[in-house]
């Protein structure tokens, strides 16, 4: 059984989905809500291949405590009615910690894939869940060597742990071919990529009226494309802000899979606080600057082409103008980042006793 619920989870799941589906498992996709908006949900399902949830638990928005509690509940009723021998859960987000713990009090094993990654920031409501669902899951899937110390480190059994490399990227390497830019903007000629949706960006209003005049700035010298999350929709609604050249300064509404991949592939530099971004262009080796002070994904520092930027808008600009000067690093491809960690995830399973 598969839990997903928020963005993020959909590209991971679609890639252990299709090799458990080749091996003919019974396979159960189940949908917190979390996240809700067609653009935020369904376009996924449509363009990752992947089949509808036969379950969506339709929690919605809340306070991180009702949107928690809220899985939980009604997650208990669908693993009590079925019995299931593995809950998959993704990433870092509320319905992987939720779904997690439920399983972990009913006793039904949970293997968490993407185990093991460290922020050391734990005002992240993301490092909370990630340290959680660590120590309740029956099966620890890593995407790098860094998450195999971290677990090491937390207490963690070696024998639950196994480095398998990225599946998202698995989902990259699958459609790649695919990528089609949206068809309402030109995506011809250079820009910048930007996303942006972390509380510690958007949710205070200075902070992201700061950041969004240093947008403004530099979409002068280089065209922004800027997809934008509903939170930070929202927020900017709120505090009045507007592109003041929309040519220059492109905002957005949320955008597919496909599309993004197409941009990204395409842009001279992507600017974001997103985590899975920065693996993407990792692999693409398109130069991110990442608008956070840390990265429970450092190896996309430190053999990528990932730099953390902060909430230093003259780093911000400095960087942007070496980048376009043709000074930035190359980056290199972490090892196990090859479109086959699912295929590695589904031996271990089988090994296990699936
Ligand atoms: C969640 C994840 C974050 C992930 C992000 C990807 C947690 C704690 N956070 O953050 O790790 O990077 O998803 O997008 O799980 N909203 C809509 N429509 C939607 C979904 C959300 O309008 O379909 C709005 C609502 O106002 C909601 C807000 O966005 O309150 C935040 O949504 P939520 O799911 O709480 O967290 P994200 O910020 O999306």
């Amino acid at each position: 059984m598969h839990i997903v619920g928020a963005r993020p989870n959909f590209m991971k799941a679609a890639a252990v989905w299709r090799v458990l589906a080749d091996l003919g498992l019974d396979q159960v996709i189940v949908h917190t809500g979390q996240h809700y908006d067609p653009n935020m949900s369904d376009v996924f399902f449509e363009q990752l291949g992947m089949p509808r949830p036969e379950v969506n638990l339709e929690v919605g928005s809340g306070t991180h405590a009702q949107q928690t509690a809220l899985i939980m509940m009604r997650f208990e009723e669908v693993v009590r009615d079925r019995p299931t021998d593995l809950v998959m859960v993704y990433g870092d987000v509320n319905s992987t910690v939720a779904a997690a713990l439920v399983c972990a009090k009913l006793g039904v094993p949970v293997a968490h894939v993407e185990a093991g990654l460290r922020s050391f920031d734990r005002t992240m409501p993301e490092e909370i869940n990630r340290l959680l669902t660590d120590q309740l899951a029956d099966l620890l899937f890593t995407p790098s060597e860094d998450g195999n110390r971290n677990l090491a480190r937390e207490g963690v059994h070696a024998s639950k742990i196994y480095l398998v490399g990225n599946v998202m990227i698995d989902t990259l390497v699958r459609l790649l071919d695919k990528a089609r830019p949206p068809s309402s903007i030109d995506s011809d000629g250079e820009f910048a990529l930007v996303t942006l949706h972390r509380p510690s960006n958007v949710d205070d209003a200075e902070t992201l009226r700061r950041i969004f005049a240093t947008f403004e700035a530099l979409s002068k010298s280089l065209r922004i494309i800027f997809p934008v999350h509903p939170r930070t929709r929202k927020r900017m609604h709120d505090l009045g802000l507007r592109a003041r050249d929309p040519n220059r300064f492109q905002l957005l509404e949320p955008i597919g899979y496909l599309e993004f991949l197409a941009l990204q592939r395409r842009a001279r530099v992507v600017i974001t606080d997103s985590g899975g971004i920065q693996e993407e262009t990792t692999f693409l080796g398109i130069p991110c600057l990442t608008l956070r002070d840390n990265t429970e994904r450092p190896v996309t520092v430190e053999l990528g082409t990932n730099e953390l930027i902060g909430r230093d808008m003259n780093l911000l600009c400095t960087s942007v103008q070496k980048i376009l000067a043709g000074q930035w690093k190359k980056g290199r491809i972490p090892p196990l980042w090859d479109g086959h960690a699912s295929e590695r995830i589904a031996d271990v399973i089988l090994a296990w006793g699936v």
